[in-house]
């Protein structure tokens, strides 16, 4: 049974010349890209990828961070209904103190603010987010 997962490499991602290295680690797990494209973010698009956040302190700044500069959005497909899990564990946990090493953000990242990847954080908002930024292009 395969699921699908949305995953983004960051602006900060992409400045720092990490994408090859996130699509690396998604690889060599055994996880597959279905779908994947480099593209700016319009305000719009950031607001509603980050919609749950809408009352969060930290809104604006995150939606300012995620239009600065060009994503690497992708659709990643696995073998098991978990793809979504596998690629938060690989991704590592949200503040950067918690983050581990051997996880992406626990290697490369040094602020929660910009910490380079997003992974969906369940199987509906996988589905909504990809539908959010592909459309019927995955
Ligand atoms: P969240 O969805 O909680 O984390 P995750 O990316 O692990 O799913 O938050 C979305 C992003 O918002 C997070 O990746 C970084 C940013 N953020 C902050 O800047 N400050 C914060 O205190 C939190 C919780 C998140
Ligand atoms: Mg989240």
């Amino acid at each position: 049974m395969t699921s699908r997962t949305f995953v983004m490499a960051k602006p900060d991602a992409v400045e720092r010349g990490l994408v090859g290295e996130i699509v690396s680690r998604l690889e060599r797990k055994g996880l597959t890209l279905v779908a994947a494209e480099l593209r700016s973010v319009s305000q719009e698009l950031a607001q509603e990828h980050y919609a749950e956040h809408a009352d969060k302190p930290f809104y604006d700044e995150l939606v300012a961070f995620l239009t600065r500069s060009p994503v690497f959005a992708m659709v990643v497909e696995g073998p098991g209904d978990d793809t979504w899990e596998l690629c938060r564990i690989l991704i590592g946990k949200t503040k950067v103190t918690d983050a581990q090493p051997g996880s992406i953000r626990g290697d490369f990242a040094t602020t929660t603010n910009e910490n380079l990847v997003h992974g969906s954080d369940g199987t509906e908002s996988a589905a909504r987010e990809i539908k959010l930024w592909f459309g019927d292009r995955a």
